[in-house]
């Protein structure tokens, strides 16, 4: 019978067996001390030395005597501060390595992709282990509380089609349709309202959500769970009154220290809240150094629509100049339904997002369920007939007797990184995936087999960091561009070059002329930066002038990956690498500007003012 560490507390005087980890060993002559761990807690345990030689971290089964400690030997620390174990027998079950970093640490100090790496190991760590057993209590919390109020618990698929929420979807590739994939989800919005046309009324899931993006310290790569809900025959007020009880209930229970700065949370509309914090996420806390106060907030009355930007999903679905401000399936605010006809920017959206504390925990809102309204919408984000019947299922399914529906979701991540204080979201998930894309432990992405790929009908490109350099392909793209554009250049072929001065020397043109381009990678992202020949990159100015936090040279790999071309050719052209270009104003004081173009053995010399044209670099002053 094994008894857990907690329970030594009321068993003095009592032969028990305990099991788990040992945290600690500390000799004291011929007697050790071993903290045993379990996952109840931690029990000090007393023996002489010839019991064995068990480590911190092996695995270890111990029988003795429970004993109250010497009035002046008790921990109040701990629960079981005041007994310890006398050790009879003790078997190593396992032995452990040395851990690959400490773990009695909070960690923080550790690079995070080892932690990942061993992220078992990690979650040893007793804040990481706080973090995840909390997690699972939130959501117990919530399910309960959603169960005593008739809501159903419903999973929808991952394999599925896209479902837009802006960010990029995954692709998997089908085995029995040859050519097609599926898209996981980026939230099961489109599932959640049709679970309400099948009359569910009050839905709930505990939603793994699927997105594509560039990480942040409040935004997971790859995946992330929110508390997915959609209720029928509801207002905003009864869907943003149900998350603040919830969630005051919430705290309540399982913060106790934590505290509410303001009940009922305030609901802000979108114009003021940017009026007066210049954010749609605004942090209300009284005293931003108190760790336990906790500012919910409501932004409501967004607009329907945002500008269409380049970089919205949306783009180029017809030239509309639309976006939609949260999803195309948020509704008009009633009252200004005819301004989509005559002044769609003015539309307010029944959208709510949840902030606590400056993060937005929480987005939602009330629904389109009438099949014209909807149809408007499309129109106005520009979509052709072909996307339009993309999303043809939900025009007809509101064909069949849809009712007024919304809902919200709530990220369990973010929303525990901010009540726990917690740096980042990843702080509060049990695997995730590593900033650089990399999942715990696993280390996926990974290759797939070769009758992998035959059986489904793909053929994997050379990977891009794995390409072959091609600087001729470059060369040629260079030339082609400047004779389309009908700019007169000069061209010449020499011996190989290596460097600025080289490449002058060889071309017999002023240093000064020579157009230097570097690739840095800026907080992770490559950019290209551009410098007179005779000049230097000023990183620090670089770095103050863009508010980059991260700057480094790329390595050679890493450019010729980014460029085809290998250190020392590359040419001045970020559009040509799909990269963005800053040239230093350096520059502008040349009437012609020189370049290696994709070769050590090929130059380019043209005029400044075409290649500001081409180039079209963001010009700032940089060098030194
Ligand atoms: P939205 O896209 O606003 O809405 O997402 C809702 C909430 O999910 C959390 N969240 C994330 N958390 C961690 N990592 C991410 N990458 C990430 N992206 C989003 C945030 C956010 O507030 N279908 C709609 C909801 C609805 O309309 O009911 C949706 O997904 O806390």
């Amino acid at each position: 019978m094994r008894t857990l560490a907690i329970e030594t507390a009321e068993k003095i005087g009592e032969i028990v067996t305990l099991q788990g980890w040992v945290l600690a060993r500390r000799d004291h002559g011929k007697i050790m001390f071993l903290d045993l761990r379990d996952r109840s807690g931690v029990v000090q345990m007393v023996g002489t030395k010839a019991l064995g030689d068990a480590r911190a971290e092996d695995v270890v089964e111990v029988t003795g005597l429970v004993k109250k400690r010497p009035d002046s030997m008790v921990n109040a620390k701990i629960p079981t501060g005041s007994v310890e174990v006398e050790i009879q027998a003790i078997t190593v079950i396992s032995k452990a390595h040395e851990m690959p970093f400490p773990i009695d640490t909070d960690g923080y100090e550790v690079n995070e992709e080892i932690r990942t790496k061993y992220r078992y190991l990690d979650l040893r760590r007793p804040r990481m282990a706080r973090n995840i057993r909390i997690r699972s209590k939130v959501v117990g919390f919530i399910r309960n509380y959603l169960f005593d109020r008739d809501f159903v618990e419903i999973e929808t698929p991952i394999l599925t089609k896209t479902t837009p929420e802006g960010a990029r979807d995954f692709l998997v590739p089908s085995r029995l349709q040859q050519g097609k994939f599926y898209a996981l989800p980026q939230s099961p919005q489109q599932y959640k309202q049709m679970l309400m046309v099948a009359g569910m009324e009050r839905y709930f899931q505990i939603a793994r959500c699927f997105r594509d993006e560039d990480p942040r310290k409040d935004r997971a790569y790859g995946e992330f769970t929110q508390l997915d809900m959609e209720l029928s025959f509801v207002t905003q007020n009864d869907i943003l009154t149900l998350i603040e009880e919830m969630f005051t209930k919430l705290v309540g229970e399982l913060f106790p220290e934590k505290h509410i700065s303001q009940s009922p949370w305030p609901r802000l509309a979108h114009k003021d809240v940017m009026a007066k914090y210049g954010t749609d996420k605004p942090d209300l806390r009284k005293d931003k150094n108190d760790p336990n106060e906790l500012a919910f907030s409501w932004t409501i009355d967004f607009p329907l629509f945002n500008e269409q930007k380049e970089d919205d999903f949306f783009f180029g679905s017809g030239g509309a100049k639309f976006a939609p401000s949260h999803h195309m399936f948020t509704a008009p605010h009633p009252e200004d339904i005819p301004l989509l006809d005559t002044d769609p920017m003015k539309v307010r959206g029944l959208q709510h997002d949840l902030v606590l504390n400056g993060f937005e925990v929480g987005g939602g809102s009330i629904r389109i369920h009438q099949a014209d309204v909807q149809n408007k919408v499309f129109d106005l984000i520009g979509f052709s007939e072909a996307q339009k019947q993309e999303f043809a299922h939900m025009l007809t399914a509101f064909t069949y007797g849809v009712p007024p529906h919304g809902g919200i979701a709530p990220g369990i991540d973010r929303f525990l990184m901010t009540v726990l204080g917690e740096p980042s979201v990843r702080e509060v998930m049990a695997f995730p995936t590593s900033s650089s894309g990399t999942t715990s432990v696993m280390e996926a992405p990974s290759p797939a087999t070769a009758d992998q790929l035959s059986e489904l009908g793909i053929a994997v490109d050379a990977p891009k960091d794995a390409r072959p350099a091609d600087g001729d392909a470059v060369y040629a793209q260079i030339v082609a561009g400047l004779e389309e554009k009908k700019m007169a250049f000069e061209n010449y072929e020499h011996a190989p070059v290596k460097t600025s001065e080289e490449a002058a020397a060889v071309r017999n043109t002023p240093l000064h002329e020579g157009a230097k381009a570097l690739v840095l990678y800026a907080d992770n992202k490559p950019v290209m930066v551009v410098v007179a020949g005779d000049r230097k990159l000023d990183m620090k100015a670089f770095k103050t002038l863009y508010k980059i936090k991260d700057l480094r040279m790329g390595t050679p790999e890493e450019v010729t990956a980014v460029t085809r071309v290998t250190i020392g050719a590359v040419p001045p052209f970020g559009h040509l690498f799909n990269i963005p270009l800053y040239m230093d104003a350096s520059l502008r004081n040349n009437t012609h500007v020189s370049f290696n173009a994709g070769l050590h053995t090929r130059s380019i010399r043209m005029k400044a003012a075409d290649y500001e044209v081409v180039a079209k670099p963001t010009v700032g002053e940089f060098s030194k």
